[in-house]
């Protein structure tokens, strides 16, 4: 067993007392990335709740076709595979805020320092970024999710700014000590298995409301990046869909969709573009 299965995941599982989530845990020190080994996986049938954690990712990736990396033994790099197959693919945002609820409620109850959410997936410290999530769904029917991963990278013990700008931390920056990444990772799964059950018992409105509730993004002035344009807004509120409704200058009421945009709060005197 390697120092990091020895020291982190082992310690994770042992008495996790979940239901789904991490029932079946996979320990990695390197590789490629969780959540493209756990697509694999989900194509040959494994069953929901596992779990796949890295000590480093060789090629990790985020959001919008971006990479992720962290140094080896900094990071809690992690992906779960769920089967909601009693969601509709155009209620896969839902999964999104799960996964934002899920880790905002576990690093909490770990350092006790308040997380908020940047729109669409970022959490926050401070207003500087702690974790993300990439979110991949497979539908096997047109009215169903066949299987979706949820993977999350969460910066614990290092200090990010040099390689990913002012605006990311980690949980060690934050307290200003050291995190357990057992404690971490045990108190992430649990809370995903919470979370993931209640969704499955059809609490939707509960889980939009406690996300709503930690969504730093709205009412603030925001700058949105599209492809071909940006535009800067109030964001005003998101819909079912999980897209954001800004109200742009000239008083046009305007979606934009995770998939398409960066969000960025306007800086007071920063060009407008
Ligand atoms: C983002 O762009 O903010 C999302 C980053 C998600 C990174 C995590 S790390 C574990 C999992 N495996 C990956 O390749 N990506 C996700």
């Amino acid at each position: 067993m390697s120092e990091f299965e020895r020291t982190v995941v082992a310690p994770a599982l042992r008495n996790l007392e979940t239901f789904v989530i991490g029932r079946e845990a996979l320990a990695f020190d390197a590789l490629p990335s969780t959540n493209t080994l756990l697509r694999e996986h989900a194509g040959q049938g494994a069953a929901e709740g596992l779990v796949a954690v890295a000590d480093e990712q060789t090629a990790g990736r985020g959001r919008r076709g971006r990479t992720w990396t962290a140094p080896p033994g900094t990071s809690l790099l992690l992906s779960v595979l769920t089967r909601p197959t009693w969601l509709p693919p155009t209620d896969g945002f839902l999964l999104t805020m799960l996964a934002a609820v899920a880790l905002a409620e576990a690093i909490e109850t770990t350092i006790r320092m308040p997380i908020s959410l940047k729109w669409p997936n970022d959490l926050q410290i401070d207003e500087r970024k702690l974790a993300g999530i990439l979110v991949e769904v497979e539908a096997d029917r047109p009215d169903r999710i066949g299987w979706a991963i949820i993977g999350c990278g969460v910066n614990v013990n290092w200090q990010p700014d040099a390689a990913v700008g002012q605006s990311a931390t980690s949980i060690s920056a934050a307290t200003g000590q050291p995190c357990d990444r057992a404690v971490l990772l045990q108190a992430i799964l649990r809370a995903f298995d919470r979370q993931y059950l209640a969704l499955r018992t059809g609490r939707r409105e509960a889980l939009r409301e406690t996300w709503l509730g930690r969504l730093a993004t709205l009412g603030q002035t925001v700058r949105v990046d599209l492809a071909t344009e940006s535009f800067v807004g109030v964001a005003e509120s998101v819909d079912q869909g999980g897209g954001l409704l800004v109200r742009a200058a000239d008083g046009e009421l305007r979606r934009v969709l995770a998939g398409d945009v960066s969000v960025r709060r306007a800086q007071p005197g920063q060009p407008e573009t």
